[in-house]
């Protein structure tokens, strides 16, 4: 049996992107405005709020990717696999990642490598929803973070455990019975 326990309400996790999209309007206010970039599946929720809060003189792009590093378990897998990398021609823009969550670093990591030799962008910024610090393997500093938080499976708010709970508007702790594993 799953159960999962709420870490933050859905009102705590909107008062805090109304804050960090305020906070990045802040720094690209006086540059040309970012791409932005969301890492799919997990980010499309924390995206869809966030750009709606961030205020820029310019419109922003908006592009998308899928990587991922986890399969269904709760373990990383340790390599990232690539099922869509499609972006048109970003060369010297700002470009703003947004990642549901950075684990062991290591999908973040190979992402912002590629994009810097890819597009040689003027900035690279990654913004994460969630940060866990201590699974850290490899070493990335997030620029934006909605909430650091211990080593716990979470879900919602676009992530997932097997597919499933990203359609949950709050972030909960996943703990599961040993038996089932549903
Ligand atoms: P990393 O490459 O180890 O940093 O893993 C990043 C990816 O692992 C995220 O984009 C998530 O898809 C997944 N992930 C890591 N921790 C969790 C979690 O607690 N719940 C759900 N997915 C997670
Ligand atoms: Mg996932």
């Amino acid at each position: 049996m799953a159960v999962i326990t709420p870490i933050f309400t859905e009102e705590e996790i909107q008062k805090r992107i109304k804050s960090l999209g305020a906070e990045i309007s802040a720094e690209y206010a006086g540059l040309e405005s970012p791409v932005v970039i969301g890492v799919m599946k997990g980010a499309f929720c924390f995206l869809a709020d966030l750009v709606r809060n961030i205020k820029t003189p310019d419109p922003l792009q908006i592009e998308f990717v899928r990587l991922s590093s986890y399969g269904s378990a709760t373990e990383s897998s340790g390599h990232v696999q690539t099922p869509y990398l499609e972006l048109p021609n970003i060369s010297r823009r700002h470009i703003l990642v947004i990642e549901d969550i950075i684990d062991s670093g290591r999908t973040a990591k190979f992402f912002m490598e590629y994009l810097q030799d890819q597009f040689n962008p003027k900035t690279l910024k990654i913004a994460a929803f969630l940060d866990k610090p201590s699974r850290r393997i490899v070493e990335v500093e997030p620029d934006y973070v909605g909430f650091t938080i211990e080593d716990l499976f979470v879900v919602g708010y676009g992530l997932d455990y097997a597919e499933k709970y990203r359609e949950l508007p709050f972030l909960g702790e996943l703990q599961l019975s040993a038996t089932t594993g549903s």
